[in-house]
């Protein structure tokens, strides 16, 4: 995993809990919290943040996930705005993860694992989202999810259908806008 992934979640951490609360996390963690943007780490470091993170916090790590994801979008759009300045709605910047966000990621940190997503249309204009990886991050893609809605202004609602966590060989959300 990318070092940027760490920094987003430690300045979520440290705006959310403060400074020594990222310190405690990391030493608790048992992981070396020194993570340079572009520099590469263990996957293992981000789980085991995220499950300690859920014991101290009493969340289950899939709500440390989906927090986390929908606190880093702000984010991202402070240093990556160029990728949210053509869109002016949430389905249409997700809509470009796989042929713009991701492959512009790639560039800037070579050795990204990013995801591809299967996108399809769904009745009443339902998104449906199959991702599959062998990290087994979709609460990240559901945070991610609803913080763009949230930067864009929208409502979304998001529905789990399919998990590889539990068995099924993919992951699938169904993605449904009322704003
Ligand atoms: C400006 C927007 C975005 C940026 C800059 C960005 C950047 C990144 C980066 C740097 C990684 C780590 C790759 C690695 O460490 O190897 C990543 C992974 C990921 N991204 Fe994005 N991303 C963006 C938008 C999105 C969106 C909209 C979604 C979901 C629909 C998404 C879903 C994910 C997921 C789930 C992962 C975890 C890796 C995995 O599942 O294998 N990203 N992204």
């Amino acid at each position: 995993m990318k070092g940027i992934v760490f920094n987003l979640l430690e300045e979520v951490v440290t705006a959310d809990l403060g400074a020594d609360a990222w310190f405690e996390l990391v030493e608790a963690s048992a992981v070396s919290g020194v993570y340079t943007s572009v520099g590469s780490y263990p996957d293992e470091d981000l789980y085991k943040l995220v499950e300690v993170a859920s014991q101290g916090l009493g969340l289950s790590p899939d709500e440390i996930l989906r927090d986390f994801g929908r606190k880093a979008m702000p984010l991202l759009a402070a240093r990556y705005g160029a990728l949210f300045s053509g869109h002016e709605h949430s389905r249409s910047f997700i809509l470009s993860v796989n042929d713009i966000i991701h492959p512009e990621v790639r560039k800037l940190y070579s050795g990204a694992a990013c995801p591809h997503f299967h996108f399809q249309q769904g009745a009443n204009g339902r998104l449906m989202v199959g991702y599959r990886s062998p990290r087994n991050l979709c609460q990240l893609a559901h945070g991610f999810v609803h913080g763009a809605a949230d930067h864009f202004g929208n409502e979304v609602e998001i529905t789990h259908d399919l998990c590889m966590k539990d068995g099924d060989p993919i992951c699938r959300m169904a993605l449904e806008w009322s704003r």
